[in-house]
C-alpha cells in the first residue's frame, strides 16, 4: 500500500507543478509587445497595408485593444471569444490567416511585398502565450 500512496503524491505535485506553469503571468510589455512590434508592426503601424486596410495597429496597448474598423480583436478574459487568437490559429479561411502574404492581395505597389519578406507564422507556443495574457485579463502589465 505504500508504492501506491507514493505514486499518487508524485502525480499530484506534478499536477501542482503543471498549475503553476499555467497561471504564471504573462506581461504585455516583456512578452507580448516584442512579438508584436516585430512580427506585425511591419504592417500594422500607420503607413503600413494591414493598418491601411483594416486599422488595426499593435503600436501600443491602447491601438491593440481598440483593434480594427470592424471592432475589438481582444477581449480580455476570454483567448476563445478574441479574434486576433482564432486568426493566428488560422480557424478562420486560409486567406484571412495572419500574417498575410501579398501575393493573395492584388496589390503592385510593392509595399506590401517588401513588409511580407519578415512576415513569417508565429509559432504555436507565441499564440498560446498571447492567448494566455488574454485569458489573464489582457492587462497592460
Ligand atoms: C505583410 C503584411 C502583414 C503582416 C506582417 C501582418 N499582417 Fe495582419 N493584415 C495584413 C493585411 C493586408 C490585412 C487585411 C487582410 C484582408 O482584409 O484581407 C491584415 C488583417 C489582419 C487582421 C484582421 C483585422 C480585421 O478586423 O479585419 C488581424 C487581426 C491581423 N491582421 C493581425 C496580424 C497579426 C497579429 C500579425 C503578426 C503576427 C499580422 N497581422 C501580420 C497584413 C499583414
Amino acid at each position: 500500500m505504500f508504492i501506491p500512496k507514493a505514486i499518487a503524491l508524485a502525480s499530484l505535485s506534478a499536477a501542482a507543478l503543471l498549475v503553476g506553469c499555467r497561471s504564471e503571468q504573462v506581461s504585455f510589455r516583456h512578452n507580448i509587445r516584442p512579438v508584436l512590434a516585430h512580427n506585425c508592426a511591419v504592417c500594422h503601424s500607420p503607413g503600413g497595408i494591414g493598418y491601411e486596410m483594416t486599422g488595426f495597429s499593435v503600436q501600443s496597448y491602447a491601438t491593440l485593444m481598440k483593434g480594427s474598423h470592424f471592432g475589438p480583436l481582444v477581449i480580455p478574459g476570454s483567448s476563445q471569444q478574441s479574434d486576433l487568437i482564432w486568426l493566428l490559429r488560422h480557424r478562420a479561411s486560409p486567406a484571412m490567416s495572419m500574417p498575410k502574404m501579398c501575393e493573395r492581395l492584388a496589390r503592385g505597389d510593392g509595399k506590401c511585398a517588401v513588409a511580407s519578406e519578415h512576415a513569417r507564422m508565429l509559432p504555436v507556443s507565441q499564440v498560446n502565450m498571447i492567448a494566455r495574457w488574454i485569458d489573464q485579463g489582457a492587462r497592460d502589465n
